[in-house]
């Protein structure tokens, strides 16, 4: 079924020049991107995004990450987007993501590790409606 889903490029990966090989990534799958932008993220935005995650240890070290510069938000149309996203992202720790996965050919490690991607079609319409409002 087709379906949208949310995803992040990074500010590592924008860093490391890794947007374009990413986007193909998704593309030659047959994820189409619908709506893209470009932001720095505030400390209060990131909490929105990461709400589950506040207050865990790796936190305030990984809001640090999300607000230290641009990153692109994208929401990529295409049949079981959610799932295959998730997919072609790979596994959250670098070290032990499938080779072939972004994570595994772009991350640095589990906190600088390239891609988010929602992790339910729950999630997606939440992270959607927060990232992309007129959407
Ligand atoms: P999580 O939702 O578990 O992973 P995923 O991005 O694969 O859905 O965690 C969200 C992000 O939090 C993860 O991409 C990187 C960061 N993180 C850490 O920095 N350290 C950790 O130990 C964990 C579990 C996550
Ligand atoms: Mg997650």
């Amino acid at each position: 079924m087709t379906a949208r889903t949310f995803a992040i490029i990074k500010p590592d990966a924008v860093e490391d020049g890794n947007v374009g090989d990413i986007l193909s990534r998704y593309e030659h799958a047959k994820l189409r991107p619908v709506a893209m932008d470009q932001r720095t993220i505030s400390p209060e935005f990131a909490d929105r995004h990461y709400s589950e995650h506040v207050g865990r240890d790796y936190y305030p070290a990984l809001r640090d990450f999300m607000t230290e510069g641009p990153l692109i938000a994208v929401v990529l149309e295409g049949e079981e987007a959610v799932a295959r996203v998730r997919a072609l992202n790979g596994a959250t720790d670098p070290a032990k993501a499938a080779p072939g996965t972004i994570r595994a050919d772009f991350a640095q490690s589990v906190r600088r590790n390239a891609v988010h991607a929602s992790d339910s079609p729950e999630t997606a319409a939440s992270e959607i409606a927060l990232w992309f409002p007129d959407l």
